[in-house]
């Protein structure tokens, strides 16, 4: 793979440096064309917010809130930059978690909705004001995600109101004077079979009859968080998301009808299906080491995309020029720990210090969570809009290590 939308991508590295992330908006539309389309035809009161945790680059945002989605937002900066891009407040929606009064303050300030992670939290939320409209984040005794730390639910996870106590959260609410109501979960990422995705949601709609019907009240939103997952591995297929669209519609539809709900507004989370696909790394060769294996050091590391140190994700990585991969390697960056690697025994071609290597999949989740370890500077980040590539981030600096520092 040497373009990325018809773009060479060594002409990219010269003109950008490297490490480098490049994102395609052209997918980022097709991603949220096929979601938005499928779930219009299952079930037409739908809305996407898009999960700006997994790429909160404010031109990025810009662009996914032209497209017409809404935010899901999880700190006061997610709030901030979601506004800041173009997002309607009444199409965003706060989930934290173990959220301080400070958080909950912002969330009131720019008057979206406040999805509760716990009956805890909703009396800290009652001190500063009643909101007219609320919903809480329900764990439903089971979740599944791509790896465990990122299944956000069942018994280990920190998330949300046990499904036990669900009806007590919402009977306190009811009773200090809080008069509509959603539902929501979040209960794993990264998930590629449709037929977990109708499991949880007829599941958390079990728990909604419970928890709704006894106190009268008609759930105006049942947000069923994101989690919708894309194949990192060849031999992944991908989510048949028209399947899961139609899965999750009937699962709504049906115990709606069942408990007199009508038809509340469907919510779905997305992150990692909007803008994994569409982004890149783009690293260089800094060093080919014949030790007791061979290592291929790269200018990028765990301080530019974590998820292969952090989860033991893997990211298919391609040489730019080079497809015969008659090597076995280990991919790894510069950081001083041997958890900074990409891959073991990874077949890959002679490569020399200069070759460029592309990181498919490393939209979501990859700037969001680098870092400065080793005081190594976050990359630049270019997004290509209209066939031009365009720098939305510039490279750090020392300045930028330095800032702060009195
Ligand atoms: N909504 C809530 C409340 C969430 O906590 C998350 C992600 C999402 C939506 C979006 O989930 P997605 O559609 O992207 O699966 N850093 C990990 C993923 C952690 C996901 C945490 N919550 C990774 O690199 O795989």
């Amino acid at each position: 793979m040497d373009n990325i939308n018809g773009l060479d991508v060594k002409h990219l590295a010269e003109e950008f440096g490297t490490p480098i992330y490049i994102y395609d908006c052209e997918q980022i539309k097709i991603n949220y064309t096929k979601l938005k389309k499928s779930l219009d035809r299952y079930y037409s009161k739908n809305s996407i917010h898009y999960s700006l945790k997994a790429n909160s680059n404010l031109r990025i945002l810009e662009y996914i809130a032209t497209l017409g989605a809404g935010a899901d937002c999880s700190s006061p900066v997610e709030l901030e930059l979601a506004q800041r891009s173009g997002f309607t407040n009444s199409k965003i929606l706060y989930t934290g978690n173990y959220e301080s009064e400070e958080d909950l303050k912002k969330a009131i300030e720019f008057s979206v909705r406040i999805n509760l992670d716990d009956i805890s939290s909703f009396k800290r939320l009652i001190k500063l004001t009643v909101p007219e409209i609320l919903s809480f984040r329900i764990n439903p005794g089971i979740g599944k995600g791509g790896f465990e730390g990122i299944t956000t639910a069942g018994s280990d996870a920190k998330f949300g109101v046990p499904y036990e106590m669900a009806y007590d959260a919402y009977k306190l609410a009811k009773d200090v004077g809080v008069k509509r109501f959603g539902i929501h979960m979040m209960t794993g990422s990264n998930n590629l079979e449709p037929y977990y995705f109708a499991e949880i949601v007829e599941k958390l709609m079990t728990i909604a009859g419970k928890i709704f019907i006894p106190l009268d009240i008609q759930p105006e939103y049942v947000d069923i968080g994101g989690g919708l997952g894309v194949p990192y591995y060849d031999d992944e297929k991908e989510l048949d998301i028209e399947l899961t669209a139609k899965l999750i519609s009937e699962a709504l539809k049906e115990k709606s009808a069942k408990f007199g709900f009508g038809e509340p507004e469907l919510i779905l989370e997305p992150g990692r299906y909007i803008i994994a696909n569409a982004g890149y790394l783009i690293a260089k060769v800094t060093g080919v080491k014949k030790s007791y294996k061979t290592f291929v050091g790269l200018d990028a590391g765990m301080n530019t995309l974590i998820r292969p140190a952090l989860y033991g994700a893997f990211h298919k990585v391609d040489v730019y020029g080079k497809t015969n991969k008659t090597n076995l390697v280990t991919l790894c960056g510069q950081i001083c720990e041997n958890s900074d690697i990409f891959a073991k025994n990874l077949p890959f071609p002679e490569v020399e210090d200069g070759d460029i290597v592309i990181f498919h999949n490393s939209g979501a989740y990859g700037y969001s969570m680098s870092s400065n370890y080793n005081n190594r500077m976050r990359p630049a980040e270019v997004m290509i809009i209209n066939g031009k590539p365009q720098l939305i981030r510039r490279r750090e600096t020392l300045d930028d290590i330095l800032t702060g520092i009195i």
